[in-house]
């Protein structure tokens, strides 16, 4: 039975992402869980095993897909969220009871600590069947977005939040920069009339990365247009984005 389960932030889908931390997990463990998505997002399993092919070279490794639920969709959004990490908990904790090893890595997208109920999930299993587990930062999607467009995520003395559409859509007047994940509803449309810079990614730090920036007033149509083609073309979108009130006479 696993002993130790290893929660590690891989970044976002390039292992040149990955911190020596977690190159050296990748390296040494034998076992990885990875979460099996379906789909149109099969690319999205297959990048996480690249990833450990990538670490490991030739050397033979062994990983279990998770054959985890989707999110029932429903009025009452945190039950159901509720609902579905108990789910994904015995699924895993089943797993974990099963396998022979002592240690596993379990390989997590960017970084373990945002918009990622795992290390919920893992802290209830390991309590409840008496095993250890690590958390490994990892690189996420919004400081790869930062540094590629060169531009500060923090403004002097302001505060920086991070969103999805739920919370984004309850601010009024964005006076502070906002980062921005998850977002399938075109959100930033509505606060094109104020005055807003944006730094737009989609499948930021991989070969197909592809950004907008500039003023929100004039790139809201492009990002739309964008979204729809590259949601077309490639079957899901991986996007974040900031935006930051426009400094003006600077
Ligand atoms: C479930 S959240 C997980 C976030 C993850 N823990 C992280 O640190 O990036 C998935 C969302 O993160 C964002 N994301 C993750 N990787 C991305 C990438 N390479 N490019 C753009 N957005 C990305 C997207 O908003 C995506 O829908």
């Amino acid at each position: 039975m696993i002993k130790k389960l290893y929660l590690i932030g891989i970044g976002p889908g390039d292992p040149k992402y990955l911190t020596l931390e977690a190159k050296d997990l990748l390296d040494r463990l034998n076992l990885f869980l990875i979460p099996e998505k379906k789909g149109k997002k099969e690319e999205l399993t297959k990048k996480r095993t690249e990833i450990i092919k990538f670490v490991k070279g030739d050397k033979p490794f062994q990983c279990v897909y998770l054959s985890f639920p989707e999110r029932e969709r429903g009025i009452n959004y945190k039950e159901k969220v509720i609902e579905w990490r108990k789910k994904k908990g015995e699924i895993l904790k089943e797993t974990l009871l099963k396998l022979e090893e002592d240690e596993a890595g379990f390989l997590i997208w960017g970084d373990p600590t945002l918009y990622d109920g795992h290390i919920d999930i893992v802290k209830d299993v390991a309590r409840e069947i008496g095993i250890s587990f690590e958390v490994i930062p990892g690189i996420s999607s919004f400081q790869v977005l930062g540094a590629k467009l060169q531009v500060s995520l923090t403004d002097l003395s302001t505060p920086l939040t991070f969103h999805t559409p739920r919370t984004l859509r309850k601010i009024k007047n964005i006076e502070h920069p906002v980062i921005v994940f998850l977002d399938n509803y075109e959100t930033f449309n509505l606060y094109k009339n104020q005055d807003l810079e944006i730094f737009w990614g989609a499948y930021v730090g991989q070969e197909e990365e592809i950004f907008v920036f500039g003023e929100l007033s004039e790139k809201t149509d492009k990002i739309k247009t964008l979204r729809k083609n590259l949601k077309e073309k490639k079957g899901y979108l991986m996007e974040i984005y900031l935006l930051k009130p426009l400094k003006k006479n600077e």
